[in-house]
């Protein structure tokens, strides 16, 4: 053999390497590179701050290399805004050439992000956006967070069961809260109650007050409330102000209105509320104790909420993956990332290997004080919820 004919077989068998393994664009020896996409600013910037956290503590607590490749972040602050969420998409996936993509604080968000994902294959992990719908948008996407059904569906079954016969539902008027409000009216009147009244709020800056006045008006037993984490210690205010409390009516909801960011600061009007959900910094395993306090130590006290256990989760379904595919990213990675699981600081998790999405125990929570401080404190359990369905 010649050495021009040799050089044409290695040529001949690098190019077959190249079709069979897909092109090179993921060197699979440098850093794994994770490009978060954020709401570091703007009325949202509270949960993209909490998600940072919750995926830079993974790496303090397990150590920054997985699968014998360092982990590198590529973080990015879309302001909330969809289109500024897919233009550093994009960035991240041409310019930075990442891996793997994550975060997404809203449900808009994870939409815009949704063909990015899917054009280039990357693999996207959905920390927060919690519309059912959401994991349909890319076959690409895996959910670590929750959905809003998921959350809805078990104090609608606890509330007729502990007096609470009639409901007027109060929700941001977008996806999760559409979805929450769907799911509740449906599973609560299944198990024999009545939804008064559906009210619908602004997403942005919402005055909650003549929505109040109307809940005040139809005098049901409770409301129930979903808005996106961060709102809940205004509208907590305005239920005081107007005399809700005082009128007999309780307060019940998926506990995004009681995250464990804001509890603390909403004061004893919180006390005695009823929410249904899968996180709670008060959740009583070990795994979750030495979880907050690393939590707490690397964030200068601050405490938890279901974000940063989700950015938590989300690292470690990447680092399993990765060990799975010896460090190979691309569609190797997504489909290892698929059937998952293990024990979270929420309990124990799985992914669905099918729907790519989070199948997680749903607590049921009433906010007590304890030690001086306010905690959402779990008393019952749906064990391995999955998401019951869209729009339902
Ligand atoms: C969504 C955002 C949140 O902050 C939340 O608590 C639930 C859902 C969302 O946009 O999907």
């Amino acid at each position: 053999m010649n050495f021009r004919y040799r050089l044409h077989g290695l040529v001949a068998i690098a190019g077959l390497l190249v079709l069979a393994t897909g092109a090179p664009a993921h060197a699979q020896t440098g850093p794994v590179k994770v490009g978060l996409v954020l709401s570091l600013t703007g009325p949202f910037a509270a949960t993209g701050k909490q998600i940072e956290a919750g995926a830079r503590l993974y790496l303090t607590r397990h150590g920054d290399t997985m699968a014998g490749r360092k982990i590198e972040f590529v973080v990015k602050d879309d302001g909330g805004l969809p289109d500024q969420a897919k233009r550093i998409a994009q960035e991240m996936v041409v310019n930075d050439k990442v891996d793997v993509l994550g975060g997404f604080v809203l449900t808009p968000l994870a939409l815009a992000v949704a063909p990015v994902a899917s054009q280039s294959k990357t693999p996207a992990i959905v920390m927060s956006a919690g519309t059912s719908s959401v994991i349909d948008a890319s076959p690409f996407f895996v959910r670590v967070s929750f959905t809003l059904p998921q959350n809805s569906v078990g104090v609608a079954e606890w509330a007729p069961r502990n007096g609470i016969k009639s409901v007027v539902t109060l929700v941001s008027d977008y996806g999760p809260g559409i979805d929450a409000e769907l799911s509740f009216k449906k599973r609560f009147e299944a198990s024999g109650g009545a939804v008064k009244e559906a009210i619908r709020v602004p997403v942005r800056n919402p005055d909650f007050s003549p929505f109040l006045q109307k809940v005040r008006d139809e005098k049901p037993d409770a409301v129930f409330v979903f808005l996106p984490a961060g709102v809940g210690t205004q509208f907590m205010k305005q239920f005081a102000s107007r005399g809700l409390d005082k009128a007999g009516i309780r307060l019940i909801g998926t506990g995004d209105v009681t995250e464990d960011d804001i509890l603390n600061d909403m004061g004893d009007v919180a006390l005695g509320v009823v929410t249904s959900h899968h996180y709670s910094a008060a959740h009583p395993s070990p795994e979750n104790q030495a979880f907050v306090e690393a939590f707490k130590k690397a964030n200068g006290g601050k405490r938890p909420n279901y974000m940063a256990v989700a950015g938590y989760d989300g690292m470690r379904v990447l680092s399993n993956a990765l060990k799975a595919t010896g460090g190979k990213g691309g569609e190797p990675l997504l489909n290892a990332m698929k059937g998952q699981s293990f024990d979270s600081p929420r309990g124990p998790v799985q992914i669905d290997a099918q729907t790519r999405d989070i199948v997680q125990n749903v607590y049921i929570r009433r906010v007590e004080r304890k030690e001086g401080e306010l905690y959402n404190v779990e008393f019952d359990v749906m064990k391995a919820v999955r998401d019951p369905g869209r729009g339902n």
